[in-house]
């Protein structure tokens, strides 16, 4: 596109109104300022140029948005460059067209034109209705006389029509934002809804669980019992490539090692006492899916060194049998001990370890992850209420405070079940405080023999894990400032 002097002196009309339809076939915010500055520069025929946007609606301040002819350096003191004339721009919201800046008395005492020794200056305010959004800059430094009053009209004219663009498309672009963050946080929300909770720890357990959805990897799920464990090991299979095939838990502690061997690995009718007739293990019914090998740091050595050879080979031998058979099974493993203190105390082999530790998901206690507690409570409460027909309105405020308060010691599990136990007490639309028949929590706060200072120390790194570690949080609950706690912190 280009406007020479001849075009726009026979139809400036004509010229504009194609101008302004190619601006506003842009949408994006980036293209748009690009083809703007470059009709600035080819209607004036100027040697560089940039425009000024006021970065937001609220701020007072203008930054250069696209720039010509002026280089990434020089980019940074534009502002400086040009300050004289934009500023009076900027501030009267008027034109400025000057031909030689260096005789011009506008510019009397401005030392940054003299210094890039500019000729020719026009500078037009970008404006919606009275409201002041920018500004374009052009100049020439050699050819006095080069910007005519018609071209500098023209270009005014047209920065009208390019406000109104440029307002639409950072609207355009500020919504298509938002949209993506909100697109995110809903699938963040419902991307695994059986599993509750929307604190920094559980949604970190989110981020691996989705890393871990399209791949046949072997995961590791240590935690405290009642913790989630085995809701995790659900949620990665029926999210998860397999879905369609079969999920089997099985739970590999309080078996004896002969019956273990069988459950896994199936047997052939006769192998041993009861063995009536040939059976399939688990690794078999699972072929396809995934085996969800729970409490996996009980097993006994035989049994490691059977589990691994299925981990490493894919094969397996029913119990009396000597056929190989294949098999192609997820293992997702769960402990509530600290697997590598198993190997560290000999009870665990090093290599099954690994082989089973390939991602490990760290399930936070309850405890540190309190502010997902009314979530858990509201969600067991419409399960539990469902299930009994019963209607609830919710929970009193002293009910949810010692729901809060409370040091869940069996965790979404012991929450689970006090829920249930309301649920059926309850004789009011209220779950009150009595309902919950909470033992009165014995805090290892309060142990006596504990020093003032030992006190201080445990309340506030209680306070801190219990609020995802935000010191602001912390602080706020502890009624100290946020530097006192640091303070603490660093001591
Ligand atoms: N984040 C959670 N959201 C909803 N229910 C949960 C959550 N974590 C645990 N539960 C519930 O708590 C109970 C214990 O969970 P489970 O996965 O069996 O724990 P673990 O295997 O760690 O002992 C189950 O009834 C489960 O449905
Ligand atoms: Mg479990």
């Amino acid at each position: 596109m280009s406007i020479t002097n001849s075009d726009s002196e026979k139809n400036p009309f004509k010229a504009l109104y194609e101008i302004s339809q190619l601006i506003n076939s842009i949408q994006e915010l980036d293209p748009l300022l690009n083809k703007v500055m470059d009709i600035a520069i080819e209607t004036l025929t100027a040697e560089r140029g940039f425009m000024l946007l006021k970065s937001s609606e609220s701020s007072g301040e203008f930054s250069a948005s696209v720039a010509r002819n002026i280089s990434e350096k020089k980019i940074a003191d534009i502002t400086e460059i040009s300050s004289s004339v934009v500023k009076q721009v900027l501030a009267k919201g008027e034109t400025i067209l000057s031909y030689d800046a260096l005789q011009d008395e506008l510019f009397a005492g401005s030392e940054s034109i003299a210094i890039q020794q500019i000729r020719s200056v026009a500078c037009v305010p970008l404006r919606i209705k009275k409201r002041l959004i920018g500004a374009i800059y052009v100049d020439n430094s050699k050819k006095v006389g080069r910007f005519t009053q018609e071209s500098v009209d023209f270009l005014s004219a047209f920065a009208n029509h390019a406000a109104i663009a440029i307002e639409n498309a950072r609207f355009c672009q500020a919504l298509k934002e938002e949209n993506v963050l909100l697109k995110k946080e809903m699938q963040r929300v419902s991307q695994f809804p059986e599993i509750i909770g929307n604190s920094k720890k559980i949604r970190e357990v989110f981020d691996i669980i989705s890393s871990v959805l399209d791949s046949e990897i072997t995961v590791l799920i240590e935690g405290e019992s009642g913790t989630g464990k085995e809701v995790v090991a659900r949620a990665i299979h029926y999210n998860g490539m397999r879905k369609d095939k079969p999920f089997v838990a099985f739970f590999c502690g309080a078996l004896s090692e002969n019956l273990l061997e069988s459950e896994l690995f199936g047997h052939k009718k006769g192998s041993f006492t009861g063995a009536v007739q040939d059976k399939k293990g688990l690794f078999e019914i699972a072929d396809g899916g995934t085996l969800f090998l729970d409490e996996i740091g009980d097993v006994s050595p035989q049994m490691q060194t059977k589990l691994l050879r299925v981990l490493q080979e894919g094969e397996i031998k029913r119990v009396g049998e000597t056929q190989i058979r294949k098999v192609n099974v997820r293992i997702i493993a769960a402990t509530n001990k600290v697997l590598i203190d198993e190997v560290k105390s000999g009870n665990l082999r090093e290599d099954l370890y690994y082989r089973l530790n390939v991602i490990s998901i760290m399930m936070p206690p309850l405890r540190e992850r309190k502010g997902d507690v009314p979530l858990l409570a509201h969600h067991f409460l419409e399960k539990y209420s469902k299930k009994s027909n019963k209607e609830f309105k919710g929970f009193t405020p002293d009910a949810l405070n010692s729901l809060n308060k409370y040091h869940w010691h069996g965790n979404v599990r012991e929450l689970e079940n006090t829920i249930e136990r309301a649920v059926v007490l309850a004789k009011a639309n209220l779950i009150d405080t009595k309902d919950l028949k909470m033992p009165s929590s014995s805090d290892e706060l309060f142990e006596s023999g504990v020093t003032l200072k030992d006190f201080n120390k445990r309340l506030v790194l209680k306070t801190l894990s219990e609020n995802d570690n935000n010191k602001t949080k912390a602080a706020e609950i502890l009624g100290v400032s946020r530097r006192w706690l640091q303070y603490q912190l660093k001591k």
